[in-house]
């Protein structure tokens, strides 16, 4: 699997011809950055890239499966499968799906990669917060059947007979779930307790800060006593409403009703998104190219989708094994949106790992700039189109190259191109004609 970018300009001038190309064989890893303006042709490449290498996968075992996350709609194709992603489509994927691998799957870890993916795509949410939910998804994921430490219960065919056969609950079910407890918190037996309980904790956060040392002589030793009178009270309130024995159990992993209502607030307008369906897009297995139309949800629904579906792209890859072969290349344009500046997000794993599991990510960005150090360092080939001035020095800085390179682009005419490659220890970047460049200056196309 090959394809070509265009002549070294340099070697040209001297009346040598060097080809400035990709291997799949001698490449270090499939990894690929392509950076540029807009208008830089960024997408024009990534195009060109695919078909180059598609047209020359003969010899591999199967035809990569080429992922095309598209966010503006420029990268269409009549010869892909493609599905749109939207509110009123049926289709989209369930992000509480467990993956049921002894070793990369389970319920704890699709809960935290959810919490994570949320946090990075939409508001983050406060500690408490952020425990409530996984509460309530623990809660959620036993009701149904899956329990954290029983690694054969994370598969829907685990044996057990049952009146309704075993699911992955979705993230409807969560909001209702939530609702659930949420409700019960108000009407339920629950409710005294836990009111009584909550002005216990702050009664206590108040009888704490009197008992501070108080240089100021600003608080009279009556109110402390009040305070302490008013715990113990409180304190009896609580124990006579103690009804069922699990309120304090219930207190402790759903919080304060203000944090139930939060989570079952966000749980619902999660759900109400466009990409939370049963359904997964009907992408058609024979052809090659599945481009996924994100044109109609928002950036935050974009991150979302294309975070949750990496994720399912890899640990389907993990569950395959590790394989020589290409076997998925993941494309995303806009690649500095989904990106997080922490190295447990997915690309920066798919970077790290993706080449040993059969993995290829091709991610397009208008400047190295928004990438983690470790991010860019992972990735084999670097191709840039031509950068905005402004990116210049920063991405000079990032990439560890001479700032007078980046001038010497000119978008659609010169790029540089580095390929790392396994037979060679020279990574320069070279400054590189496109085939038409080539043609102008009477260099034939391809040679
Ligand atoms: N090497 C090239 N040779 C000829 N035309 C090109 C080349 N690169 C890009 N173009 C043309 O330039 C236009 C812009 O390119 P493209 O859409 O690929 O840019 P982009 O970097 O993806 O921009 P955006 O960030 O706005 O999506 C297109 O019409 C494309 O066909
Ligand atoms: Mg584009």
């Amino acid at each position: 699997m090959h394809f070509t970018l265009g002549v070294d300009a340099h070697a040209k001038k001297r009346g040598q011809i060097e080809t400035v190309g990709w291997d799949f064989e001698t490449v270090v890893n499939p990894h690929m950055l392509i950076m540029g303006m807009s208008g830089a042709g960024k997408t024009h490449t990534i195009r060109s890239i695919i078909r180059g290498m598609l047209n020359t996968s003969e010899g591999m075992t199967r035809m990569p499966r080429v992922h095309l996350f598209d966010v503006h709609g420029d990268l269409a194709s009549p010869k892909a499968s493609s599905a749109r992603i939207s509110e009123q489509s049926p289709y989209g994927l369930n992000p509480l799906k467990i993956n049921p691998d002894p070793h990369f799957g389970g319920p704890r870890k699709q809960i935290q990669f959810f919490l994570d993916t949320i946090n990075r795509s939409t508001r983050r949410m406060g500690d408490r917060q952020e425990a409530c939910l996984r509460s309530i998804l623990v809660d959620l994921y036993a009701a149904n059947g899956f329990y954290l430490d029983k690694v054969e219960s994370w598969k829907l065919d685990d044996g057990r007979s049952r009146k309704y056969p075993k699911k992955h609950p979705t993230l409807h079910d969560a909001q209702r779930f939530a609702y659930h407890k949420l409700k019960s918190l108000y009407l339920g037996g629950d409710n005294k307790a836990t009111a009584s309980l909550e002005q216990l904790n702050k009664k206590v956060a108040k009888l704490n800060r009197l008992r501070k040392p108080d240089p100021n002589g600003e608080i009279e030793p009556e109110d402390l006593d009040k305070t302490k009178a008013e715990v113990i009270d409180t304190y009896s309130q609580y124990v006579e409403s103690i009804t069922t024995g699990r309120e304090l159990e219930q207190y402790i992993r759903y919080g304060s009703k203000d944090v139930l209502r939060s989570i079952s607030d966000r749980l619902e307008n999660l759900a109400a998104s466009g990409i939370f369906k049963n359904e997964t897009p009907p992408f058609d297995d024979r052809v090659p190219v599945w481009h996924y139309d994100m044109t109609a949800i928002s950036n935050a629904e974009q991150k979302m989708f294309t975070l949750f579906r990496l994720q399912e792209v890899m640990e389907e890859a993990y569950t395959r094994g590790p394989t020589k072969d290409l076997v998925d290349i993941v494309v995303i344009d806009e690649a500095h949106r989904y990106m997080s500046g922490d190295s447990e997000n997915i690309i920066d794993t798919i970077a790290k790992e993706g080449r040993k599991f059969g993995v290829g990510l091709m991610a397009a960005s208008q400047s190295p700039s928004h990438f983690t150090d470790d991010f860019l360092s992972s990735v084999a080939t670097k191709i840039i189109l031509g950068l905005d001035e402004m990116h210049w020095s920063t991405g000079a800085r990032k990439l560890r190259i001479d700032e007078k390179l980046m001038t010497m682009v000119i978008p659609r005419r010169r790029l540089l191109v580095q390929v790392k490659r396994s037979t060679t220890t020279q990574n320069r970047y070279h400054l590189t004609l496109p085939p038409q460049e080539q043609n102008a200056s009477g260099v034939a196309s391809g040679s």
